[in-house]
């Protein structure tokens, strides 16, 4: 058997000069311990599913709390559904496209999500269903002229020239997106998607645009320390989306993936762990505040995020700066709210600041909620060798290559939910 991964030493040296106040090198991890999810506060010990489900609520409000913030709101009253695009003879006659105008409010005013659905034509209905967030807009993932294509706000790192690139017909079917669609159709699954931009823009505004914008008022006059922050308004958006996908005829509902990508992975597990008709949670490179422990402070840490994201996660996680250990929950436990559903982590060799190690060691530590739900958790001792998936309820693998979702990891989450969905009866 090949060695399990580690990270490569000349890139650890690179990256630990030039930033040398980040841990990138494992014999620089401080010691820590974990909070066990399988011990109540009172330390009881979890042994049974039913005081798992009780003990699951505990650690679901801590994350809300402390972490992500709370949801001011579930599904609003007056949200509306406008399937205003229907085309059978999508991508030359493969598939079916169609896009749905997803009003939160029901008023003029919005805000609208915009999801963009191709199903393969062919496959019998209802079909299983690929669900993500984006970060470019929905017209990036297929040359169509069809997709409708909006205004991008100016966000952090963003150059103008970005901007209005990915503002423009010219990001129509950009880089490898739509060889992801064309795969995802190919093995018989649909494909949708919401560009994260209409739920909530991604910069720090004082939280007056997006949803925040017209929902925050149901926390009476001011934004308590536990108001949701992006992340958790992303989550919320997902949830929405799937509102609509419960209504449609074609969609099996019960068979919904959600996949994200960094802080969009973070905010797949976030929706996952609270969401509980999402069969199947998918994090791509989340690292800090997605799939990495937080105790290790490898690379990306909660003071780093915080402040340069001071918009992601509620105001009360910032206490938690340079106090990790102080933290009542660790990442593990997220994971482990998405038990017994499964859930898939995976890292990239080069993405250092995200940790795959403290990922795969978060999917590991989640593993005992996992068996004592009666699954097989994730069946890997130590981290395996590159690019060598591993399946069990929990999946996991650590790519070659950089911080990126690429057509690599989306075989291997088809992959993952052929093995969960099409189990032989
Ligand atoms: C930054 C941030 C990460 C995040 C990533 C992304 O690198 O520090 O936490 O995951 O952006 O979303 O691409």
């Amino acid at each position: 058997m090949e060695q399990g991964w580690r990270a490569n030493p000349d890139l650890v040296r690179k990256l630990s000069e030039k930033q040398p106040g980040v841990i990138y090198d494992e014999a620089k991890v401080p010691p820590y311990s974990l909070p066990d999810p399988l011990v109540s506060p009172e330390g009881l010990k979890i042994v049974t599913p039913e005081l798992w489900m009780k003990r699951r609520l505990e650690i679901l409000e801590l994350f809300r709390s402390q972490v992500y913030g709370r949801t001011p709101i579930d599904k609003p009253e007056g949200i509306l559904f406008e399937v205003w695009d229907l085309d059978r003879e999508a991508i030359g006659g493969k598939a079916t496209r169609k896009q749905v105008a997803i009003n939160l409010t029901g008023s003029p005013d919005g805000p609208v999500m915009d999801l963009l659905i191709y199903l393969p034509n062919g496959p019998p209905r209802p079909l299983p269903v690929f669900l993500m967030l984006n970060f470019m807009g929905n017209h990036t993932f297929y040359d169509d002229p069809a997709i409708r294509l909006k205004d991008r706000p100016l966000q952090a790192f963003n150059t103008t020239e970005e901007r209005d690139f990915f503002s423009s017909e010219r990001s129509r079917g950009w880089g490898d997106l739509p060889k992801l669609v064309d795969k995802t159709l190919e093995r018989g699954y649909g494909f949708a998607t919401v560009c994260y931009n209409d739920i909530d823009p991604d910069f720090h505004d004082g939280f007056r645009n997006g949803v925040h914008g017209v929902f925050d008022k149901f926390f009476g006059a001011s934004r308590p320390p536990d108001a949701w922050g992006s992340i958790s308004a992303w989550a919320w958006g997902l949830s929405r989306a799937m509102d609509y996908l419960e209504k449609d005829d074609e969609v099996d509902e019960k068979r919904v993936v959600i996949v994200g990508h960094s802080r969009l992975g973070k905010t797949a597990l976030w929706a996952g762990a609270q969401d509980e008709r999402f069969a199947i949670v998918v994090s791509n490179n989340s690292g800090c505040g997605g799939a990495a422990l937080s105790r290790r402070r490898f690379g990306e840490t909660v003071r780093i995020i915080n402040t340069v994201f001071p918009h992601w996660f509620c105001d009360n996680f910032k206490q938690y700066n340079d106090r990790e250990d102080e933290l009542p929950v660790d990442q593990h436990m997220l994971i482990a709210l998405i038990a017994p559903r499964p859930v898939y982590v995976a890292s990239a060799d080069e993405d250092l600041w995200a940790d795959p190690r403290g990922e795969f060691l978060a999917a590991k530590a989640a593993d005992p909620v996992y068996r004592l739900l009666g699954t097989d958790g994730l069946p890997a001792e130590e981290m395996p060798p590159l690019n060598h998936p591993v399946m069990g309820t929990i999946g996991y693998h650590v790519r070659s290559g950089g911080h990126a979702l690429t057509l690599y990891d989306w075989e291997r989450y088809i992959d993952f939910a052929d093995k969960h969905f099409r189990k032989p009866k």
